[in-house]
């Protein structure tokens, strides 16, 4: 969503003006509201409890919502959940560790969903086994639904529906408080070692390597085809594919109408789309007014999806209160031409070991609309 917003101010003002008070009428038709329907009322029309807890769950951030989730709904008060492998980013995740992080924010909201019924959701990871290398066939977790009169309601569920990756510049002049950070530091799970800052000069250095890590995402072609692979340009093709990353909303389609926003030149170095787009990224990623972080001593499957419980926890607690959060990943990933942004990363933020799992730029800006999602029908496993 930032893209689009941003893309529409840096290389849309031209066609902006030129296309009048007309805009105004366009705007309104231009949102797609078959691919953000599942964010309306999840579950209510579901008689089986296990869709409706699921109908929260794909709410879940995962990354380049690709949503790759898979449930086997075959047997009675069990969900089975199993990873789809045409979803995985194969360039800038090539060990499955996001997908899995992204899973384990699934499963968070699963759990919070059945509490709020008073049931108790109960993962059973792995139980057929796990490989550092690459997710497989064999089920993520075997979720277990019992009613329990013990279950407690999580109160940062009541911000499911305003959660968001907050993908904006924020506001320059809006520090982030240290009451914030404590707050925001008390959601994450145990196991899950978390850590902020806004001190300013800490603040500079994790901007710069930010955007280091950006440019070189982006200046590698094969990373950065990754990412306009799952590219959705227009409310016609995000509707067709709620998910991916969607670039939407009148003025963006104004430039796909003259061509100046397109699959092809989107990727081509030197172009006005392309220039603009970093140039974008920048501001935002210097804008950042906060930081936090999440490490785990070990690295294995479980703790990337305990990483994941703790990342949407976290950034449920950010919209309790009030404050932006955008997860930023380049410089975590686990590629050769970021290994050395990888290394300084994890000196700078993990120096006594550990892996970091999540960093995320924290600051205030105005709440965007929700992101596309496939609802739970489209996820059902065939057995
Ligand atoms: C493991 C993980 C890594 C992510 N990394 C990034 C990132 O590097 N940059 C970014 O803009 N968003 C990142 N995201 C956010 C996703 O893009 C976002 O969750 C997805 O588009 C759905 O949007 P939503 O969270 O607002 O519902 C990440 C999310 C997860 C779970």
């Amino acid at each position: 969503m930032t893209s689009r917003r941003k893309f529409i101010s840096l290389i849309g003002g031209g066609i902006v003006v030129a296309a009048g008070a007309g805009a105004a009428g366009f705007t309104l038709t231009r949102t797609p509201k078959e691919a953000i329907r599942p964010w309306n009322n999840p579950g209510a029309s579901y008689s089986d409890m296990r869709k409706r807890f699921l109908s929260y769950a794909i709410l879940a951030p995962n990354p380049h919502n690709q949503q790759p989730w898979m449930v086997d709904l075959s047997r009675e008060n069990e969900i089975g959940l199993y990873i789809d492998k045409t979803r995985l980013l194969p360039h800038t995740d090539p060990f499955n560790r996001q997908i899995t992080i992204g899973l384990g924010c699934f499963l968070e909201l699963l759990i919070q969903a059945a509490a709020e019924e008073g049931y108790l959701a109960e993962p059973l990871l792995f139980p057929e086994g796990q490989s550092p290398q690459s997710l497989g066939d064999e089920p993520i977790a075997i979720v277990n639904l019992r009613k329990s009169n013990t279950v407690a309601a999580e109160p940062l569920f009541r911000s499911v529906l305003d959660r968001r990756s907050l993908k904006e510049p924020f506001d320059l002049n809006r520090p982030v408080e240290s009451s914030v950070l404590d707050h925001l530091e008390k959601a994450t799970l145990e196991g899950v070692f978390v850590n902020s800052t806004n001190v300013p000069r800490e603040l500079e250095a994790l901007r710069e390597i930010s955007w280091q890590a950006y440019k070189i995402e982006i200046q590698t072609p094969r990373t950065f085809k990754e990412s306009i692979d799952v590219m959705r340009f227009g409310k016609a093709e995000i509707n067709a594919n709620p998910d991916g990353i969607d670039l939407g909303g009148a003025f963006l389609e104004t430039l796909m109408f003259f061509g100046m926003l397109t699959r092809e030149n989107i990727g081509e170095v030197g172009s006005t789309a392309y220039k603009q787009g970093l140039d974008m990224y920048r501001e935002m990623l210097f804008s950042s007014q906060g930081y936090i972080w999440l490490v785990t001593n070990e690295n294995q499957r479980e703790d990337q999806i305990n990483a994941g419980r703790s990342w949407v926890r976290t950034n449920l607690a950010a919209t309790e209160a009030g404050i932006g959060i955008h997860p930023i990943s380049q410089a975590l990933q686990e590629y050769p031409e970021m290994s050395d942004l990888y290394q300084l990363i994890h000196k700078t933020l993990a120096p006594s070991g550990g892996t970091v799992q999540m960093l995320g730029r924290l600051g205030y800006a105005p709440l965007t609309p929700p992101t596309p999602r496939w609802s739970i029908d489209h996820k059902i496993k065939s057995v």
